[in-house]
């Protein structure tokens, strides 16, 4: 069958865990969202959560029993947390409560859903919910650190105005946030593990060109790609890299992030961590311009004008494939506006590439922060439009061609070695 970049979600089992939170309410749009992708959810609530929305609910719209004592009389399985644990795909917790993080952080297991998370090997992603004084408490930081270093996925809460009045970090993440994580995670343990033993770096953000101390060039990227990019390997078995400049996205969990601000630093970055790598992919937006002087000063206003003398920044895409060694695949990134898949070619002769992902950037859904894209992905002997898709179904499309081309070179290293 074709790979068609796709989710795999149809019929994954997802056990929903609700903690006792104002946010509860909300764990029902995050069960319909599930439902609409596909899921088969399993709803299981701790007793405080019962304060706040009836298990009733849920029943009413899983069409299964709701769970919240598995010793209860009426429960017809008494090793429940143990059966429903080794049943599901994925383990979501929305909203997870301080209490509740603290209890999993500790290993705790006095109830259903304690129980159910030492159980079950199935990946655990948790959305807490709390006010910002109790989410910024070092007991609550230290519990995510440890649940971090264990596996669990942490859906950040979201900044705003809570429901006890406090503003800060501590809302529950919007349900289509939370049901779009629990996508990707499922999707990433669906996936095969094509790419293992491969070492990819990625090249991402908005590179930083300063004025002066605190004015710089820049650009709208987010950084949204080339983190997909790593999240895609990632699930694949691969090792990510990401040199990574300016961005506003969320980092993957999992890849090697290391930070840099201008060109240049990008560029020296690069160069130090390409010995170790078997794809590059640059997906940056470098500034191709960067100032002649940085003022070491602060810039005054005054009334004359002001010119800013520019210069060509280096660039990091044309470096790596001149310095190309055998085997190694190198792929770059085109922004066009016009004549997109004949000027894409150009560049990819021009920089001497093995594949080129070409964007038309005038384009509704492609381009600079947006989540999807829309690409032609042009080697020396194919070319493929792709339809609009989101950034992480492209990114699979690229790592697909990318792994194309290095069985190739492969194959040709080892024929030119019978040869000689
Ligand atoms: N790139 C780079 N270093 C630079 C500039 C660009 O590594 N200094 C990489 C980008 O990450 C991207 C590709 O090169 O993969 C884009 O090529 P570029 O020549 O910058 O083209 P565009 O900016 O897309 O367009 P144009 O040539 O029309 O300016």
């Amino acid at each position: 069958m074709l790979d068609d970049g796709a989710p795999r979600i149809a019929g994954k089992r997802v056990a929903l865990g609700v903690a006792g939170g104002i946010a509860a309410y909300k764990a029902v749009e995050i069960m319909r969202g599930l439902q609409r992708a596909g899921c088969a959810v399993r709803v299981a609530l701790t007793r405080h959560a019962c304060e706040f929305i009836r298990p009733l609910t849920f029943r009413a719209l899983t069409d299964e029993p709701v769970i919240v004592d598995d010793y209860a009389p009426e429960n017809p399985d008494p090793i429940a947390h143990i059966s429903f644990s080794q049943q599901i795909d994925l383990f979501l917790v929305a909203p997870a409560t301080a209490n509740l993080l603290a209890k999993f952080a500790a290993g705790l297991a006095d109830d259903f859903l304690t129980t159910t998370y030492l159980a079950t090997t199935a990946p655990v992603i948790v959305a807490p919910a709390m006010n910002p004084q109790m989410w910024h408490h070092p007991a609550t930081q230290r519990a995510i650190a440890q649940l971090r270093a264990d596996g669990v996925h942490i859906i950040e809460p979201d900044r705003g105005e809570m429901a006890c009045g406090a503003v800060g970090p501590g809302r529950l993440s919007e349900p289509e946030k939370v049901v779009q994580a629990a996508l990707r995670l499922l999707d990433a343990h669906g996936r095969a593990r094509d790419l293992t033993g491969e070492r990819i770096l990625i090249t991402a953000g908005a590179t930083r060109e300063e004025i002066d101390p605190v004015r710089f060039i820049s650009n709208r990227s987010s950084g949204r790609m080339g983190f997909a990019l790593a999240e895609a390997a990632l699930a694949r078995g691969a090792q990510a890299t990401v040199v990574a400049a300016a961005t506003s996205a969320p980092e993957p969990c999992g890849a090697r992030i290391v930070r840099v601000s201008s060109a240049e630093e990008m560029l020296r970055a690069v160069m130090s961590e390409l010995p170790d790598a078997t794809i590059f992919i640059a997906a940056a937006a470098v500034a191709d311009y960067r100032p002649v002087m940085r003022a070491p000063q602060k810039i005054k206003k005054s009334d004359r004008r002001l010119t800013l003398e520019l210069e060509p920044t280096p660039d990091i895409l044309a470096e790596v494939a001149r310095q190309k060694r055998d085997a190694l695949v190198v792929v770059g990134f085109a922004a066009e506006t016009e004549r997109v898949a004949e000027r894409a070619r150009a560049k990819l002769e021009r920089k001497g590439l093995d594949l080129i992902v070409a964007n038309d950037v005038s384009q509704e859904g492609a381009g600079f922060d947006t989540e999807t894209n829309i690409v032609t992905l042009i080697a020396r002997d194919r070319a493929r439009d792709l339809p609009r898709m989101t950034k992480l179904e492209v990114a699979h499309r690229v790592l697909d061609e990318a792994k194309r081309l290095r069985a190739m070179q492969m194959a040709d290293g080892s024929t030119a070695k019978t040869v000689r």
